[in-house]
C-alpha cells in the first residue's frame, strides 16, 4: 500500500526541535492494517503447519517496534500458536544510512534454532539494519526466517532484503510516532507523522 502525505493542519508543534509534525498515518488506518497483516501471517503459518510445540516465533527489535508487535501479536488469532522474543540493537556511528554497522545491546532470551520466526521491524530504510540483524539470526538455524515491516521506504534501499509482510510503503520523509522517534521523542504518538522543519 503507498500512502503518500495528507495536507492537514499541523496538530503536534515542537519548538525545541523547531519542526512540526504533519499526520500521515491515522490510528485507524494502522489498526485497519495491523488487522490484514495479521489475517495474511495467521494464514501462512497455519499452512507452514506451526504447533504449540513449534510455534510462531515472533521476534521484535526493540525499541520502535513496541506499538507495533503489541497490536500485531493481540491481532493474530490464538489457534495459531505463538511466542514473543525482543532484541535491542544500536547503531556503531550516528548515521545509519551511512555504515550499517550495528551492535546488540540485548540478545534474544531464547534459542531460536528449529524455529518459526517472524521479524517484525517498525521501518525498513537502508535495510542495512535489517541485513544485519537477518544474518546473524540465520546463523542460528531458525527453522524458517521471515520478515515483516510496518513501514517500508523502498527509495532509498542500499541493500536488497527480502520483506514477506509490509504494511505501508513510504516516501523519503522522515516518520515518528506510533513506536517511532526523533531523539527518543514521539514514541507515544498513536499516529505515524511526517516530520518537517518550521
Ligand atoms: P536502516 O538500517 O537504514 O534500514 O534503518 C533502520 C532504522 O533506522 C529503523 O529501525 C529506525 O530505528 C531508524 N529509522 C529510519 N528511518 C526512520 C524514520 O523515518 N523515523 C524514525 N526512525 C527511522
Amino acid at each position: 500500500m503507498l500512502l503518500t502525505p495528507v495536507t492537514t493542519t499541523p496538530i503536534e508543534t515542537s519548538a525545541e526541535a523547531g519542526a512540526i509534525i504533519e499526520p500521515f498515518i491515522t490510528e485507524e488506518e494502522l489498526q485497519s492494517r495491523v488487522g490484514e497483516l495479521a489475517y495474511e501471517i495467521a494464514q501462512d503459518y497455519r499452512n507452514l503447519g506451526v504447533t504449540p510445540e513449534q510455534p510462531l516465533h515472533l521476534l521484535g527489535i526493540l525499541k520502535g517496534v513496541v506499538p507495533f508487535m503489541s497490536d500485531l501479536m493481540r491481532a493474530i488469532p490464538t489457534d495459531v500458536p505463538a511466542s514473543v522474543d525482543f532484541m535491542a540493537i544500536t547503531p556503531y556511528g550516528p548515521d545509519t544510512r551511512r555504515n550499517g554497522g550495528v551492535r546488540v545491546i540485548k540478545d534474544l532470551d531464547d534459542p531460536i534454532e528449529g524455529r518459526h520466526v517472524l521479524l517484525v521491524e517498525d521501518i525498513v530504510d537502508t535495510g542495512l539494519t535489517l541485513g544485519y540483524v537477518m544474518k546473524l539470526l540465520r546463523s542460528r538455524q531458525p527453522a524458517s526466517l521471515r520478515v515483516c515491516t510496518l513501514l517500508d521506504r523502498a527509495s532509498v534501499r542500499l541493500l536488497d532484503v527480502r520483506l514477506a509482510y509490509t504494511g505501508f510503503e513510504i516516501p523519503d520523509q522522515f516518520v515518528v510516532g506510533y513506536g517511532l522517534d526523533y531523539r527518543e521523542r514521539y514514541r507515544n504518538l498513536p499516529y505515524i507523522g511526517v516530520m518537517k522543519s518550521q
